[in-house]
């Protein structure tokens, strides 16, 4: 939900194009978190007006936005600024709508005297609205996050002293704040200064220099007077390679993002702010605050190496982010048993989970937690959970579970999936969980996230980072390591040693026969091509492929914009036979399992109603070709991960239906990638 990105040189001369470029890029990267309207604040626009802020905000996507700025003649681009502090922000509307006036950086006043932007929902905004309404101050927008703007503002001209700071400030103003934000914050009272703080939504800080900055500690300021060259370094190799070394002429450049993707091709050097946070940059240095800090309060920030490459966040030859994530899932999945899976021995070993093993297996039941996607990655592995941990297992929506104030235990272990690691109800959820004493385990795509930093223990699915909207590759991912979580739990079970050895060679051979799935991508074009002006579109199966059909049904729907609905093979006679006839499409997952004959008698159901299902099935099963409309012929696997196998299909068909209905694949309307809001 909303992207931000903003970008701070300091003694390091840039040209106003440069950093027009350097912020557009950055929004560019981001986009996929928000894409209604665009905007950045930077300094004056020509030599006359050198000390003013300006804003540009733009309707649509960042194009839109990199077009307006070279609209304007009497923008100076070739002016160069040895220091400056630039904002900029991609929005994914929650109050009012998309346009130019709700578009962020918000302002204090027509002088834009403070600049904001915002990631979150500012729940108490109408109280403060009310209260500076009543203080005389006018607003423009329908934004929940003008509110900010104009408080600094207020705060800034009551001031009771002249030296107060802008970090004091800002401290002052989330002090007021209810909600969840992440805020980066400029003034033309403090030139070359950047302000940021966080609270549930995600932020960090990419750091640039000529210096070695691999092994600081940026320790927490508590004492404005006290700067942070004079505090102790934990591993510090020398102080002149410290990130602030006393009388420094250091050039630096700052970079603040929501996420990575929007900072590796500058560094990979980052901080991870926490909650409460507030981080500062004045006159190249950084500080790092926490609000309420009391005395003796020490705690440190380490600057940490992103292991992301740039080359992993870009498009390749693909037509979109989307296309690449469903194709890399062969390496994806292979990255995420690696160093985990002995296939010669047939252990299971996940470093984050290992040391809780004991307290896991005497727990009374296993609750999975998660959004969308992640959640039918839940469901997808319920079955061999139960069965190889031989505890019960409950799936759990995490907006649901709140609603339903769900009775957890100290003896529960709940597990959170989340792609981004920042989904605020599985968020929540998560810490209504560790107040009520369980267990708490993250399996997470991206590090340093809310989640992976706030579970007890965990496991990252080591996907590589997932920026088309449409969830694929994280899913297989997190399909297996939840499957590999079932393998650890049973290591020392005898009577499953013959059920956990199919299910490694399974593991082992999957790659390969993602290939091969990979590899019926024509054929998967054609059918959509007879498919994609249809209004609907059913996908049916059960069992151990019920996910696939939400999951399916989901990929569809987001995309297309057809709708679609995942339905339980055994709920058909319960009424949605009533869809079936001539014209309904519907595609059925009957693969050999379990659930073969019954899936087998649904699909006489359907075609006695002159249905014309289209079939996922094993290769070389003619009993089911015979009846099938069409049918796409996959490798047949073990049971539990044959979901993995059948689910790919799915993807490429909501892919290739989307683009033959015109739409953005990787920014479907109204949707973002990282849902930070309840
Ligand atoms: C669908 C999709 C969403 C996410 C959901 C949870 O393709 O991407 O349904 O799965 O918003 O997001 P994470 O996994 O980041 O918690």
């Amino acid at each position: 939900m909303c992207g931000i990105f903003a970008y701070l040189n300091y003694r390091v001369p840039r040209t106003r194009k440069e950093i027009f470029t350097t912020l557009v890029k950055g929004l560019q990267r981001l986009e996929y978190r928000g894409y209604d309207s665009a905007g950045i604040a930077v300094d004056g626009t020509g030599k006359h007006d050198k000390e003013q802020i300006c804003l540009f905000k733009k309707k649509g996507k960042v194009k839109a936005l990199d077009e307006e700025l070279y609209k304007n003649d009497a923008i100076d681009l070739e002016m160069e600024m040895d220091t400056h502090f630039g904002i900029a922000h991609t929005r994914w509307a929650t109050h009012g709508e998309p346009n130019a006036v709700n578009s962020h950086p918000q302002r204090s006043d027509k002088s834009n005297e403070f600049v904001v932007i915002h990631n979150g929902i500012i729940t108490n905004y109408k109280e403060l609205k009310k209260y500076l309404i009543s203080k005389g101050y006018e607003f423009e927008s329908e934004t929940d996050t003008e509110v900010i703007p104009k408080l600094i503002k207020y705060l800034y001209d009551n001031r009771e002293s002249e030296c107060v700071s802008f970090s004091t400030l800002v401290e002052r103003v989330i002090q007021q704040l209810e909600g969840a934000f992440a805020l980066v914050f400029k003034s033309i009272h403090f030139p070359g200064e950047a302000v940021v703080t966080r609270r549930g939504s995600p932020l960090l800080i990419g750091v640039r220099s000529k210096y070695k900055l691999s092994t600081e500690q940026i320790p927490i300021q508590y004492n404005e007077s006290r700067d942070i060259q004079n505090k102790n370094y934990i591993n510090k190799v020398d102080s002149s390679n410290a990130l602030h070394s006393v009388n420094d002429r250091m050039a630096v450049e700052f970079y603040f993002a929501s996420d990575a993707s929007a900072i590796i091709e500058h560094t990979n050097k980052v901080i991870y702010l926490e909650d409460d946070d507030i981080a500062a940059v004045a006159e190249g240095k950084l500080s790092l605050h926490r609000m309420n800090r009391s005395a003796g309060e020490d705690p440190v920030r380490v600057i940490q190496t992103l292991q992301m490459e740039l080359q992993q966040i870009m498009k390749g030859n693909f037509k979109a982010f989307m296309q690449k994530e469903i194709f890399e899932q062969p390496e994806s999945i292979f990255n995420t048993m690696r160093g985990r899976i002995c296939f010669d021995t047939s252990t299971v070993v996940l470093g984050g989970l290992k040391d809780h093993l004991k307290e896991i297996k005497r727990c009374r039941r296993l609750i999975i937690i998660g959004c969308g996607t992640s959640f039918h990655a839940g469901v997808a592995t319920r079955q061999i959970l139960e069965e190889l941990t031989e505890l019960p297992v409950m799936v759990e929506l995490a907006s649901d579970f709140l609603d339903r104030t769900t009775p957890v235990y100290r003896d529960d272990v709940c597990f959170f999936i989340s792609q981004s690691g920042e989904t605020a109800d599985t968020l929540m959820a998560l810490r209504y969980c560790k107040q009520n004493g369980a267990l708490t385990v993250g399996v997470t795509n991206t590090v340093g996230s809310s989640i992976s930093r706030e579970t007890d223990c965990g496991v990252h699915i080591n996907a590589g980072p997932e920026i088309g909207v449409a969830s694929t590759k994280a899913y297989t991912s997190q399909f297996v390591s939840l499957v590999m979580f079932g393998l650890m739990m049973s290591q020392d079970r005898l009577s499953l040693q013959k059920r956990r050895q199919e299910i490694i060679d399974g593991l082992r051979r999957l790659p390969e026969m993602i290939k091969e799935v990979l590899a019926l991508d024509n054929q998967i074009k054609s059918i959509a091509d007879e498919l994609y002006q249809q209004r609907s579109l059913l996908v049916m199966g059960r069992g151990y492929n019920y996910a696939t059909c939400l999951e399916g049904a989901l990929k569809i729907k987001e995309i297309t914009y057809m709708h679609s609905e995942g339905i339980l093979a055994g709920e058909l006679k319960h009424g949605p036979l009533a869809l079936i006839d001539y014209h309904m499409p519907v595609i059925m997952v009957i693969m050999r399992d379990a659930c073969y004959t019954k899936c087998h008698n649904a699909l006489q159901q359907i075609t006695a109603r002159q249905g014309r299902p289209i079939i996922l099935c094993c290769k070389d099963d003619p009993e089911i070709s015979k009846m099938a409309y069409k049918t796409i012929e996959l490798p047949h696997t073990v049971d539990c991960l044959q979901g993995i196998l059948c689910v790919i299909p799915m993807q490429l068909m909501s892919f290739h239906l989307a683009v033959l209905r015109g739409y953005d694949v990787d920014c479907p309307r109204n949707l973002a990638k990282s849902v930070t809001v309840e």
